[in-house]
């Protein structure tokens, strides 16, 4: 038997390059990657093709489902909080548009290999929106169905396609003759700002704390976008990765939800850089705050509650803050810049 073919839209992004190694270093999947830029020359013997082109080029992906048989789709591909602000239309046409092109390229494959595709979707915790400070603090870590109210676009989007994969799953094509063996499965994470020692993210808005580490790891001087009180979750990426191969592997019938949040530990961008200043003695930090950036972040929980994800299909974070630092941020970073980490 070979191996089942993965399907990764956003390959050449943050997610997209970790999950990519991971994959290859586990070695039960082959791979087919799609992203807007093509994929760096070292990563392309990770996987078994790889094209370059737009999600919302419809003829590319048929032409990609026609040659692949494929049985799993993590769908990174997206414009982040940010950007999404810059050009709200476009993160709708990107965002939105183009998962619907994804979901019914894997419902037409589920129903060409007799079973469901299943269909990984980073969802973000930009589906909350808190009204105030106050209420910020009162909620806490927050639970999946309490202040559906994201004031972005990239939000809204993301809370849509979390219910676009549900109807995707139990309802599409219901006047139809559509068998439920040849619906898709599809499982969606809601994540924290993710950090990499490998890679900074753009256009997001949780970018704080990832912008803040690198830029004391190349010795530059850090401003940053929000005040020093402000505060998210925040998850390290060896532990997102964990947690998109945990949701994949998970046996449908252990699912009671189609949306989790994962959690990790919340830290404020002080702490961060408190924290960052540990490792890098020679950081500087000023705080410039942005208004919009500012206020994005301020709807945003403080963490999240994830006992769903525990119950369910066994999630647990292996870092909190002081870990990723020790293990995983400070020792793959000094090998990534020219810095004097000192633990
Ligand atoms: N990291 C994302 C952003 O900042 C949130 O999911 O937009």
């Amino acid at each position: 038997m070979p191996k089942p073919v993965v399907l990764i839209t956003g390959a050449n992004g943050e997610i997209g390059r970790a999950l990519l190694r991971r994959l290859h270093d586990e070695g039960h999947y082959r791979v087919v990657t799609v992203d807007l830029t093509p994929l760096p020359e070292k990563h392309r013997p990770y996987c078994l093709e790889t094209y370059a082109g737009n999600i919302m080029d419809r003829y590319l992906l048929d032409q990609i489902a026609a040659h692949h048989e494929i049985e799993v789709v993590f769908h990174l591909a997206a414009l982040l909080s940010t950007r999404g602000e810059r050009d709200p239309e476009l993160a709708h046409q990107v965002n939105v548009e183009g998962t619907l092109h994804l979901l019914r390229v894997a419902t037409n494959q589920s129903g060409r290999l007799g079973r469901a595709v299943r269909f990984v979707f980073p969802s973000s915790i930009a589906v909350y929106g808190l009204p105030t400070l106050e209420e910020k603090a009162r909620v806490g870590r927050i639970e999946e169905e309490e202040w559906n109210l994201p004031i972005t676009m990239y939000g809204c989007n993301k809370l849509y396609c979390e219910q676009l994969g549900r109807y995707f799953t139990l309802h599409y094509r219901q006047l139809g003759a559509l068998a439920t063996a040849a619906r898709l499965d599809f499982r969606a994470l809601r994540f924290p700002g993710l950090i990499s020692a490998e890679t900074v993210p753009t256009g997001g808005t949780s970018d704080f704390g990832p912008e803040m580490l690198h830029a004391a790891a190349r010795g530059d001087r850090y401003t940053c976008f929000v005040g020093p009180d402000a505060k998210i979750p925040f998850m390290a990426m060896p532990d997102a990765i964990d947690s998109l191969l945990g949701v994949l592997e998970a046996e449908r019938a252990t699912l009671r939800h189609t949306v989790y949040n994962v959690g990790a530990f919340s830290a404020s961008a002080r702490e961060i850089a408190d924290r960052v200043a540990r490792s890098f003695p020679a950081a500087q930090v000023e705080y410039v705050p942005d208004p919009v950036r500012a206020k994005i972040v301020d709807s945003w929980p403080e963490d999240v509650d994830d006992t769903r994800a525990r119950e369910d299909w066994g999630w647990r974070p292996a870092y909190d803050l002081e870990r990723a630092f020790t293990e995983y941020l400070v020792p793959s970073i000094a090998k990534r810049y020219e810095g004097a980490p000192r633990g």
